[in-house]
């Protein structure tokens, strides 16, 4: 009975050992995780920001650098076919890719602070499409690069939400009101029927 159960304890020690080396040996090494919005709308000729943050469990470090590239969704694009570098930013400087985005793309973030964000200024029509941010952050340098896509609208066709939204709003509060005077009518009407009551007696 004895040598019997010591042995099931020995075999499950070793399975829990063993399982726990499993999962340390194949823990995936360090990645780097990048944040964007997926979806930015914005107005054409106003300028636009492209929200891009990155969790490492790295010291940013002057190595740190990051990628920001653009791929247009109208195949009749120069840049539809892949994606094209717009910024690229290494130690401390940041460079100018294709010439259609270098005098309208600026570094709004900081990557100290894990922040990658630009500002896109002013967004045109030909920017519909998808960005790309890429950060490595050495050695931590596996991940994903976080795509936004980029919706470029006329004035009037900026998201229909906000204005349904205030719409909506403005609707409720007036239906409020409405049920606030109705009640105070009724109130006043009893308190008054009740003062004639009184006043008959
Ligand atoms: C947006 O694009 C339309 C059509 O191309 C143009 O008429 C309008 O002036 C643009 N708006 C701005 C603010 O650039
Ligand atoms: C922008 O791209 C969207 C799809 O993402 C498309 O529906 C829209 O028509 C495009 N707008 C322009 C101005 O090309």
């Amino acid at each position: 009975m004895e040598p019997k159960r010591s042995n099931i304890t020995c075999k499950r020690v070793l399975l829990t050992g063993f399982t726990l080396c499993v999962v340390l040996v194949t823990k995936p090494a360090s990645a780097i995780d990048i944040y964007a919005d997926p979806e930015v709308i914005i107005q054409n000729g106003t300028a636009g920001i492209l929200r891009c943050t990155f969790k490492s469990n790295e010291v940013v470090s002057s190595s740190a650098s990051m990628t920001w590239s653009f791929q247009s969704n109208q195949p009749d694009n120069q840049f539809s076919k892949a994606p094209y570098t717009i910024f690229y930013f290494s130690h401390g400087k940041g460079f100018p890719g294709i010439p259609e985005f270098k005098e309208r793309v600026q570094f709004i973030g900081d990557i100290n602070k894990r922040d990658a964000s630009i500002q896109l200024s002013p967004v045109q029509f030909s920017d519909n499409g998808t960005f790309f941010c890429d950060v490595k952050n050495p050695p931590d340098v596996q991940g994903t690069p976080a795509r936004i896509e980029l919706r470029v609208v006329l004035k009037e066709s900026l998201p229909a939400s906000n204005t349904t939204i205030i719409v909506g709003t403005v609707c409720g509060a007036l239906v409020l009101l409405v049920l606030i005077a109705i009640a105070a009518c009724v109130v006043m009407r009893m308190l008054h029927s009740r003062h004639d009551y009184e006043g008959a007696r």
